[in-house]
């Protein structure tokens, strides 16, 4: 019974990597990775230059061999199964078209190979055109086309194949940055319109955070964390993961912590730096009384402070002020450490001046200055 309740699980999954390992002569590039996703699911692979996210992605693909491990497609074993057998589709960083073909002639190209029969390769066509709105380029040549609308070209060649599984690497990344907004919220809606399931490689951590219904932190072939982007974002499982994600990333403050009636008195940054007070963190640091942590607080915890409505302020000199227009970024002075807040817009600040701000505790993070990792 029990045993039957697993299998069914197993599957379920689309995709099940397990214990994989690549190697290049000597080296390990991929440590034994491990990670799951069921159907419908966005994976995103999140890490940074030379973490691996491309080896894995093609170790998925196919395209790499795997020096050890498993890889499962569909409940099925595909690790020594070539590309083209694996039922997937791939769109890459730079999704080469076929220049002399129209736009149609591109997106059912693989149909054509496959010898699927024309009503139904016109037919597919013309849906995945519809659903791209491309469908009134069709006759067009590559070269007559838009960064963005080939992506679009690139992406609907993916689609009429209905794989089980899609493979993104860094779609976006040779786009402008207004083109990859427009195309992040395409590919989003995308998404919820075809439930596909997708492994989506990227090193912009709003794409993950935006697109991602699973994130998976890499760095240097070892998974960090994953988890929902909330999770990652709101619990990071450690410093590397809390200051990843994030602009301006996660503040990571050395403090000493004392135990009272109140909760618990941090003092960050020493004798220069500010107190914290956590009403809520007395059972999480028990064991640091008079102990160091590294206190995370985000940029966007920090508010103007306002006595009516704050009872403890952090009074501290400005030491950088950087308006975005939106946004006013500040960095203050703490002892020799700098505290990064993000305020209003609007947010009149001098540079040189002291400034009296409160943070907001909710969703502050503790994390052991040893292990690094995070205290739940
Ligand atoms: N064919 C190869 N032979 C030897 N080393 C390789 C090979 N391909 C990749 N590597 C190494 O493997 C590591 C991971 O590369 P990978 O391309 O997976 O990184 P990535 O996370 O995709 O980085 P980026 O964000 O820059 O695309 C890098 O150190 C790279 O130099
Ligand atoms: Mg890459």
């Amino acid at each position: 019974m029990v045993n039957t309740a697993i299998q069914q699980e197993q599957a379920h999954k689309v995709l099940s990597v397990n214990a994989l390992i690549k190697s290049y002569g000597g080296a390990d590039i991929l440590k034994s990775v491990s990670v799951d996703m069921d159907e419908g699911d966005f994976l995103v692979l999140v890490g940074p230059s030379g973490c691996g996210k491309s080896t894995l992605l093609n170790c998925i693909a196919g395209l790499e061999e795997a020096t050890g491990g498993q890889i499962l497609i569909d409940g099925r074993d595909v690790t020594r199964v070539p590309p083209r057998d694996r039922d997937i589709a791939m769109v890459f960083q730079s999704y080469a078209l076929y220049p002399t073909m129209t736009v149609a002639e591109n997106i059912a190209f693989g149909m054509k190979i496959r010898k699927v029969p024309k009503e139904e390769q016109q037919r597919k066509t013309r849906e995945v055109a519809q659903m791209l709105q491309i469908d009134h380029l069709l006759d067009r040549k590559p070269s007559q086309l838009s960064g963005g609308q080939r992506q679009r070209v690139a992406m609907g060649r993916a689609l009429v194949r209905e794989p089980v599984l899609f493979l993104f690497d860094e779609p976006l990344s040779n786009l402008d940055a207004k083109l990859r907004v427009e195309m992040r919220a395409e590919i989003h809606h995308l998404h919820k319109q075809t439930n596909a399931s997708i492994v989506y490689v990227t090193h912009d951590q709003i794409e993950a955070m935006t697109l991602g219904t699973k994130i998976v932190v890499l760095r240097d072939g070892h998974i960090q964390q994953v988890g929902t982007p909330q999770q990652i974002y709101d619990e990071p499982a450690n410093m590397f993961v809390a200051n990843f994600m994030g602009t301006p990333p996660m503040n990571l403050l050395p403090a000493r912590v004392e135990l009272s009636d109140a909760g618990v008195l941090l003092e960050v940054c020493g004798p220069n730096g500010f107190t914290l007070v956590d009403s809520r963190a007395t059972e999480r640091l028990r064991d640091y009384q008079d102990k160091e942590v590294v206190v995370g607080l985000r940029p966007e915890a920090l508010h103007p402070y306002r006595e009516a409505r704050h009872d403890h302020a952090i009074h501290l000199p400005v030491a950088n002020v950087e308006s975005s227009g939106s946004d006013t970024f500040v960095q203050l002075q703490a002892g020799e450490h700098r505290l990064n807040a993000r305020l209003g817009g609007r947010s009149r600040v001098a540079e040189g001046e002291p400034l009296a701000l409160a943070a907001e505790m909710d969703h502050v993070c503790y994390f052991d200055p040893q292990t690094e990792l995070l205290i739940k």
